[in-house]
């Protein structure tokens, strides 16, 4: 089960309190070329396709952490659902059986120049606020991320439980693990 609603809340706070920077979507005006995670992968998504994806394709929408100076950090969200037989019970028990909703966190970088600052959990924070409000238009059963194994510290901190997974075999990259952040926990997390 996830964590008791106080513990949880005390890992989110309200947003804009802890960070100098503010959270919007990525304009077709903003520089992304000054960003630089350390991480080709997402930096090249960021600078080439994050874009597009948002503004031509209406695949994924891009949320960034910006300032006066600069873009601190980006997250890219879509809706998508996920096998109900792959959440762990007891988090599984009453779900029905077929494809649930969900909203995918599928970029999430924060400049290596603003690490352990709070970038990333302010975020997240707004990704979690997207899939209350996905919840309430749609329906939506939690966030799903593929993490990197070396983040899995940060998601894992912030209440996010290992799915049950089939990826596995020989390959020379680190495997992303599957996990998941239930709604109910989410709207602990936020509060009313
Ligand atoms: C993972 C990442 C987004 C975290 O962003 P950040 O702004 O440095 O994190 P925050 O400052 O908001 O940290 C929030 C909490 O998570 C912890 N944390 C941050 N990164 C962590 C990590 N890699 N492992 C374990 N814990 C971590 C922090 O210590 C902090 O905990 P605290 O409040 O108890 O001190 C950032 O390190 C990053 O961009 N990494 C490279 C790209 C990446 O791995 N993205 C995730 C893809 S799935």
């Amino acid at each position: 089960m996830w964590e008791s609603r106080p513990s949880l809340r005390a890992r989110y706070p309200a947003i804009q309190s802890s960070c100098y920077a503010l959270i919007r979507r990525l304009k077709h005006t903003d520089d992304r070329s000054a960003f630089h995670s350390g991480d080709v992968d997402l930096d090249r998504f960021f600078y080439c396709f994050a874009g597009q994806n948002q503004f031509r394709h209406h695949i994924g929408t891009t949320y960034v952490a910006v300032s006066s100076e600069r873009i601190h950090g980006f997250v890219t969200v879509s809706p998508g659902e996920l096998a109900a037989t792959s959440v762990k019970q007891p988090t599984r028990a009453n779900l029905p059986g077929y494809p649930l909703p969900i909203l995918r966190l599928s970029r999430l970088a924060v400049d290596q120049r603003d690490r352990g600052k709070g970038v990333g959990r302010l975020l997240l924070r707004t990704a979690l606020g997207l899939a209350l409000d996905l919840r309430d238009r749609l329906g939506c059963t939690g966030i799903v991320v593929d993490a990197k194994p070396s983040a899995l510290g940060f998601f894992e901190v912030l209440g996010f439980l290992r799915l049950d997974s089939e990826t596995a075999g020989l390959t020379d990259r680190p495997v992303p693990v599957p996990l998941f952040l239930p709604v109910q926990a989410i709207a602990d997390a936020l509060g009313p």
